[in-house]
């Protein structure tokens, strides 16, 4: 595949502001994208693995993790579809070739996740008591993370298909035989889709330091359980970094010869002290971590951590389809369009940021509430909600305004 035939393959129309900004939000919402996966997983499996105890406070851990693992795959699929947007726009010759040569997976894909997404509620609905009565029916649970995996690795393969136009042709005609059904995954890379998954122990353990952290900001007296919460949180960070980093040592050694270049660069050391100062910082920290907002600082620190990992991630993509094949996201032609470019800035921005900061006070509060009675939201609480419906009225009504002038015009 010449990078003239890449080149062809682009939307003629061109991009609405600079690809930078494009490659930018592809790898910040990719970050987003993957830590909350890592948690849904890591959410899912302490579900299974404490359900079934006899242990009280394996229990009632299973049972804070079974609404985080159901939260977490709703998170999952919305900061999924964003970075989807991204590539889709800057890589979209490399991105809508995978797709197309494994159409049945991308279309499968959807089956096998609201499959998964049903399998966690009818566990959720059969354990509605685990506490005191403990786990049923744990077989729906497995399915669904089976199921949820079998969806990551489907993606895993997408972007990596993409990353081979070389064997694009073999591919799509084996032999020279044509077969258009699109029902086989070409490519994998076991080390590396593991490598994703293994980061779910640390992530997780630094959500429960947040967690354990907030009950105590709601004046949770076991004091048992919040030790139990510790020590777990600190061996899931500690082994689980540590499982992870050796599995992402065995991608780096077995990366395709085009990308062998990565392992050993600048980036890959980057992305390595990163998850190592994350996994280090509990350690550091000792009692301050129930102090102000260390307890959460570690679940923000994971999160930048994750960020540096999704861009060394991007440099190894970007830097391939270069090297190897001539082709740069950059140089995509701009057909500025500063109606769309701030739309999106103000929907993320304005609408979300107001939305958002609405939902998690609200869920925030409720929470730490000691009083009698529910908790009801104050005055300034309230108005925020107000204004995020208000906004979000609106920007149904531009939506459709513009839409019809421009139609109509
Ligand atoms: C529910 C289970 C899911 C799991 C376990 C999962 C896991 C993963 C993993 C491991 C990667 C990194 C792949 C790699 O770099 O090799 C990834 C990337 C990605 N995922 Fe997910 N994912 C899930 C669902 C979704 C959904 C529902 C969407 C879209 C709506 C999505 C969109 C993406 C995108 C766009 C990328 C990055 C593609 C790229 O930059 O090349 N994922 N996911």
């Amino acid at each position: 595949m010449t990078p003239e035939m890449l080149y062809a393959l682009r939307d003629q129309a061109g991009v609405p502001s600079h690809p930078v900004v494009f490659l930018i939000l592809g790898v910040l919402t990719f970050a987003l994208h993957i830590a909350a996966v890592q948690v849904m997983l890591g959410a899912a499996a302490l579900t299974l693995r404490g359900a079934f105890s006899a242990d009280p406070k394996w229990r009632r851990l299973a049972n804070a993790m079974l609404t985080t693992a159901k939260i977490a795959v709703s998170l999952v699929i919305v900061l999924g579809v964003a970075p989807l947007l991204f590539v889709q726009v800057i890589y979209d010759p490399f991105w809508y070739t995978s797709n197309v040569l494994s159409a049945w997976w991308v279309i499968g894909f959807i089956v096998l996740l609201v499959a998964g997404y049903i399998a966690m509620y009818i566990f959720y609905w059969k354990n509605h008591h685990i506490v005191a009565e403990g786990g049923k029916g744990g077989i729906w649970m497995v399915l669904s993370i089976a199921l949820l995996l079998a969806v990551g690795f489907i993606v895993h393969s997408l972007s990596n298909q993409m990353l081979f136009p070389e064997q694009w042709m073999p591919w799509y005609a084996p032999q020279g035989h044509i077969d258009a059904g699109g029902r086989t995954l070409h490519y994998w890379h076991l080390p590396r889709f593991l490598f994703f998954i293994a980061l779910s122990a640390p992530v997780t353990g630094a959500w429960l330091y947040g967690y354990r952290r907030y009950l105590q900001g709601a004046q949770e007296t076991d004091a048992a359980y919040l030790a139990f919460v510790r020590a777990l949180a600190q061996k899931l960070m500690v082994v689980g970094g540590g499982v992870a980093v050796l599995i992402g040592a065995a991608w780096m050694l077995t990366l395709p010869e085009k990308m062998a270049w990565f392992a050993g660069s600048l980036w890959m050391w980057v992305a390595l002290a990163a998850l190592l100062a994350v996994v280090a910082m509990p350690l550091a920290l000792r009692e301050r971590i129930d102090t102000g907002f260390w307890g959460y600082g570690i679940f923000g620190a994971g999160a930048v951590a994750i960020i540096v990992v999704g861009a060394a991630r991007e440099v190894l993509r970007y830097v391939t389809l270069l090297s190897a094949h001539g082709y740069d996201p950059l140089d995509y032609r701009v057909n500025t369009d500063w109606y769309s470019t701030l739309l999106f800035f103000v929907t993320f921005g304005v609408i979300g940021g107001v939305t958002l900061a609405y939902l998690l006070t609200v869920a925030w509060k409720s929470g730490q509430h000691q009083g009698q009675g529910p908790y009801t939201p104050s005055l300034a609480i309230s108005r925020i909600g107000q204004w995020s419906v208000t906004l979000l009225v609106a920007w149904i009504v531009l939506y459709f305004a513009v839409g019809l002038w421009v139609w109509i015009r």
